[in-house]
């Protein structure tokens, strides 16, 4: 984001690991105060030591209760967000082979996913609607633009945060915030780490983080990215019998 003259205050959730680590070193780099939050302090440790514009606010996103405690601990660090990220997030699949699917995953799932955002929005909406040009992302997924086998919870949860960010970008108009939904591709993390399939054009966090932080500038409605995975998807989501026939898991013995 180039920023040169008002670099501001961002808080990014999800800032231990992957692609919010990555981000958070993103805006410190580029001179923003970096508010930044997870449940625990992982991969931040060492930042913390090394930048004093940098400060950790644990939150544990799916738990509504801590809302107006994480809502008091960024009051303490500043009057204003210029923006907030909002880019905590896990990944569960579903499996129906199993004779007993873990159905409860659709429950943990969401409760992250989509009412931790919904959780965050409302723990920094006071601060954003007091800047002057504020700023509110979150983080989606590519996931969203085609089905995807055992993403029923994990695509959901995403699809439910793009129309949530899609709706609220018309009722936080009147309060002049921009809101940007960010829809990554695959991206090596220690949530895609786990994964046995085949992630087409996966990038570092670092890559992604940067793609993401440029992009960040126009304040674009939404971002997805790469545009070559976006065209795969386009493909499957207009020629769905194709895509089902390509990903659908195969009958035993075939
Ligand atoms: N990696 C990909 O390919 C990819 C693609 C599209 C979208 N995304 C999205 O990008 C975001 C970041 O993912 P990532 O790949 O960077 O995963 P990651 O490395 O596993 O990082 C996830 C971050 O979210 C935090 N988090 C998880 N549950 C939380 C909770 N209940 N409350 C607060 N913080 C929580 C984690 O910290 P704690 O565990 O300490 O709380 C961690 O900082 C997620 O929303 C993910 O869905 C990722």
């Amino acid at each position: 984001m180039n920023r040169t003259k008002n670099q501001g205050v961002v808080w990014i959730t999800g800032a231990s690991s992957g692609i919010g680590l990555a981000l958070t070193k993103q805006f410190l780099d580029a001179g923003w105060k970096v508010l930044a939050s997870a449940r625990g302090q992982g991969g931040l440790t060492p930042l913390l030591s090394q930048h004093e514009q940098l400060h950790f606010i644990p939150f544990d996103i799916a738990d509504a209760s801590q809302v107006s405690e994480v809502q008091a601990a960024l009051m303490a660090h500043t009057d204003v967000l210029d923006c907030a990220l909002l880019n905590a997030g896990t990944c569960e699949y579903l499996d129906m082979s199993d004779t007993d699917p873990d159905w409860k995953m659709m429950d943990r799932i969401m409760s992250v996913n989509f009412i931790g955002l919904v959780n965050s929005v409302e723990t920094c909406l006071p601060l954003l609607k007091k800047a002057a040009r504020p700023h509110l992302v979150g983080v989606s997924s590519q996931a969203v633009q085609a089905a995807f086998p055992q993403a029923e919870a994990y695509g959901a949860s995403k699809a439910a945060v793009r129309y949530f960010l899609s709706s609220l970008r018309m009722d936080l108009k009147p309060f002049n915030i921009d809101v940007t939904c960010l829809m990554p591709g695959f991206v090596d993390t220690p949530l895609t780490q786990k994964n046995t399939f085949d992630m087409p054009f996966l990038m570092s966090a670092d890559e992604a983080a940067k793609r993401m932080f440029s992009a960040l500038d126009s304040r674009p409605f939404e971002y997805a990215f790469p545009k070559r995975l976006s065209a795969i998807l386009w493909a499957g989501r207009h020629f769905p019998k194709w895509w089902l026939a390509k990903l659908a898991p195969k009958p035993n013995g075939q």
